[in-house]
């Protein structure tokens, strides 16, 4: 088989019987056309997460996959994407998370709960106003974008083209392999313009700091914690786009998934206490991010593969999840699963730091949409999902009420 097809439009809809013929027959795959390694059996992805002969810094995969001219023409946007949180390795990767994870701790994601309570109420009376809703487009996307953008502290009137900007570069860090070269373009302008507004938002803190983490982050630069402004805007840039695309699928994911099910919405409506652990089950089924990419540090067995130095590796995140091996009947949504550490936050050093404040968004959201239009159906136009290896999202979600 040629793996590609795992990630072509038409498997889209459903990769995993394929995941499954893949981690059942060959579960460290050389893939020829992609140039990497697919790991996909559970504990392989989780064993690969806290082994740090799996690196991070791993952008150069990226760029190799451009001709040389594109290379030189784009070398600014690698630059900037290796200052990407989760491109990083230690000790760099170490100072760098230490200046987010003072910021993203359970305690905010509960403080944020009801500015989230809010934003959700208003984007649900706007729908409320429409005959047939997309709750991709009018709930999933701009609820988390909302909320991540006040934690920078960027007003929602100035964000612009960020919903543009942040697909262009989700493309080029969430694809690996030709499709680089088609993206790359869009993801070079995109980037362009982001570090014109992070630098006109950091300029502007200069003058008037305010409480947000924008500000922090132009404080550490001018501490010397930060040691540049390109790490600045990179992690600044990887906070913005990680804190809500990723959210965004989990929701329209999950809303598909309780839509389809109308035993599932009966009990959700009845018991909201269940909401925890179906967002739970939700991320294991339908993981937002499906892949982790690593670059291998030197030469490493696996399952008699040798992984050489260099080589590029797909952890693959949504095939682990549904690996019968941890997780009987996989297929199956099931609330009352005994193991239920799902990979989809990753684990080990590069842990999300954003997972408390993605489950009280996914949860708040759930709970107040299926209170305030509980009969909403799903029109049965047919669904697409995004052409991106990594991110799992579908493009839209249209309900009838
Ligand atoms: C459902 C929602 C989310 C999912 C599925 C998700 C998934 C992930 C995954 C898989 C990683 C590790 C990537 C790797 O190691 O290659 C990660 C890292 C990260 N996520 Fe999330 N994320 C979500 C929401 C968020 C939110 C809301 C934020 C808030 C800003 C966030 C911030 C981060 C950060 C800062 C990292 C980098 C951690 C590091 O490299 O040390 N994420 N996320």
């Amino acid at each position: 088989m040629d793996d590609y097809e795992l990630f072509c439009a038409g498997r889209l809809a459903d990769p995993y019987p394929l995941l499954a013929d893949l981690r059942e027959r060959e579960p460290v795959h050389w893939s020829e056309r992609l140039q990497a390694w697919i790991v996909t059996r559970y504990d392989d992805v989780l064993a690969a997460l806290l082994d740090r002969r799996f690196a991070n810094d791993r952008v150069s995969v990226n760029m190799k996959a451009l001709p040389p001219d594109m290379r030189e023409q784009y070398a600014q946007l690698g630059d900037h994407v290796s200052n990407w949180l989760g491109f990083t390795d230690p000790p760099k990767h170490t100072r760098l998370r230490g200046l987010l994870r003072t910021t993203f701790t359970p305690a905010l994601a509960e403080a944020y709960r009801p500015a989230i309570l809010a934003i959700v109420d208003e984007l649900i009376d706007a729908m409320l106003g429409e005959r047939e809703p997309d709750l991709v487009g009018g709930y999933a996307f701009p609820m988390p974008a909302r909320v991540i953008f006040d934690i920078l502290g960027i007003r929602d009137e100035d964000a612009g083209d960020f919903h543009r900007w942040s697909d262009d570069m989700a493309a080029f860090t969430g694809n690996i392999g030709p499709t680089l070269v088609e993206v790359a373009p869009r993801a070079y302008e995109s980037y362009r313009a982001l570090e014109e507004f992070i630098g006109t938002q950091v300029d502007e803190r200069k003058r008037h700091p305010h409480e947000d983490l924008l500000t922090h982050l132009t404080q550490a630069e001018e501490s010397g914690e930060l040691e540049s402004r390109v790490e600045l805007t990179g992690l600044a840039v990887f906070t913005l786009v990680a804190g809500h695309e990723t959210t965004a699928s989990l929701l329209g994911n999950a809303l598909k998934l309780v839509l389809e099910d109308d035993d599932l919405r009966a009990k959700l409506q009845a018991e909201p206490d269940v909401l925890p652990a179906a967002v739970e089950e939700f991320l294991r089924l339908e993981a937002p991010i499906q892949l982790s990419p690593r670059l291998a540090g030197e030469d490493i067995l696996l399952r008699g593969a040798t992984i050489r130095s260099g080589d590029a590796v797909i952890l693959h995140i949504g095939a682990a999840n549904h690996d019968p091996a941890r997780f009987p009947e996989p297929g199956a949504l099931d609330l009352d699963r005994s193991f239920t550490r799902h990979l989809s936050f990753a684990w080990g050093p590069h842990f999300c730091l954003g997972a408390p404040l993605s489950r009280v968004e996914t949860a708040v959201a759930l709970e107040r949409v299926l209170e305030r239009m509980p009969d909403m159906r799903l029109t049965g136009e047919p669904l697409q999902w995004r052409e991106n290896m990594t991110m799992r999202a579908l493009t839209a979600l249209r309900v009838g009420c």
